[in-house]
């Protein structure tokens, strides 16, 4: 999913509520989240803000997942273990079945995560949830659902991670979990590994997870090698980024113990029967070809990384994802305008202010999708 929310929804659902005597009964934190809306504005043809991958460019996958559809005893609850899911994701990662925790996509294990892990240590009257700033929005949405109190640290002015502000955070506020995602959304770019195992090492009690749900786009791969020293850590991935969003399966790997426990507030059948079906067999049997794509999205984004950075006033965050973090001349909220006018839909940060104020974040498309970004973003910088 996109990481935007509607900053400008009312809250007349709030005021209904009273009507009917029940506002008292909604939790305090309700009143500053809103509703996921996603933008939406009529004409767009190329839709470039949400990290979506572009459709395959091999039948096996479709045909994974249609053959495995069609097999699903429709009668019947899903796997509540999903046995031969987590089997498939094992055989892919290297990761122990028991050490998976599978879910509706990260976002239910997020959720799950905070549900489990809520317990307020001492002195601390809420339990607290740290995360570095920009980052998926989530991470912050939930903890304020689940009761925790979000503690974000600004990245650097390189987008990383400030290791020593992380650490320091980590001391003072005794967080009982960390979130970094690397790459990191929306910057895209990764983060840098001494910082990571910096803060991974500060974070001795703290579940501390990094969200790899890009990794499949990053040369140097994931840091789950990283769990043998640190019992600590978990790993968050999905396979929304890499074609297969309609499907909503995220996966936690972490101790296989922290799992047992987080397991214990899972519905039983949280993963539809079609959605575990659909996924093994796209691992077991179609990876390559979801491999083959995200190569192709990798040599995509150095293309268009290359067209945008060379509009006059427009510059590129390396990325290490299939999106890309870029800075405007100026307010983004122009380019974002002149870009929708175009029907073009990319995401836009201007509502953010500050640093954020001059960023859009653009997903790498099909070829097509990309050209028509680009000629667009030109077209964008003559009117800007
Ligand atoms: C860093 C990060 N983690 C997790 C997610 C959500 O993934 P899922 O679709 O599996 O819920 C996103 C989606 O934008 C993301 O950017």
């Amino acid at each position: 999913m996109s990481s935007s929310r509607n900053p400008s929804e009312p809250q007349a659902s709030r005021r209904a509520v009273a009507q009917i005597e029940l506002a008292s009964l909604l939790r305090p934190e309700l009143e500053e989240l809103r509703a996921y809306v996603p933008h939406d504005p009529p004409g767009i043809r190329v839709k470039l803000d949400a990290n979506e991958a572009p459709p395959s460019s091999s039948p096996a996958v479709r045909e994974a997942v249609e053959r495995a559809v069609a097999g699903v005893a429709l009668e019947r609850y899903p796997d509540p273990r999903a046995l031969r899911l987590k089997e498939a994701i094992a055989r892919r990662t290297g990761a122990r079945p028991d050490e998976l925790l599978v879910g509706s996509g990260s976002d239910e294990v997020i959720a799950l995560v905070l549900t489990a892990l809520a317990r307020p240590r001492e002195r601390n009257p809420q339990p607290v949830v740290l995360m570095p700033a920009p980052t998926f929005v989530m991470y912050r949405v939930s903890a304020r659902g689940h009761g925790h109190k979000p503690v974000e640290v600004p990245l650097d002015a390189s987008w990383d991670l400030d290791a020593p502000t992380m650490k320091r955070a980590i001391e003072m506020m005794r967080p009982n979990v960390v979130f970094v995602a690397s790459p990191n959304n929306p910057t895209g770019n990764r983060v840098d590994d001494a910082r990571l195992r910096a803060v991974v090492e500060a974070a001795t009690g703290v579940f501390t997870i990094v969200d790899e749900a890009y990794v499949d786009y990053a040369a140097e791969g994931s840091v789950r090698g990283w769990r043998e020293e640190h019992p600590n850590l978990g790993v968050l991935r999905t396979v929304s980024k890499i074609g297969l969003a309609a499907l909503r399966v995220g996966w936690l790997e972490a101790d296989s113990a922290l799992v047992a426990e987080i397991d214990k507030v899972r519905q039983p059948f949280n993963l539809s029967a079609t959605s575990q079906a659909a996924a093994a067999a796209v691992l077991e049997d179609a990876w390559d070809d979801v491999l083959r794509d995200v190569a192709r999205v990798v040599r995509a984004r150095g293309e268009l990384s290359a067209a945008v950075a060379e509009i006059d006033g427009f510059s590129v965050t390396p990325s290490s994802a299939n999106f890309l973090w870029v800075k405007t001349p100026g307010s983004a909220e122009a380019v974002y305008d002149a870009l929708v006018k175009e029907g073009v839909l990319v995401r836009s940060f201007h509502a953010s202010g500050g640093r954020l104020g001059a960023q859009l974040r653009v997903t790498v498309g099909s070829d097509a999708d990309n050209d028509a970004l680009v000629g667009a973003l030109r077209r964008a910088r003559e009117v800007a």
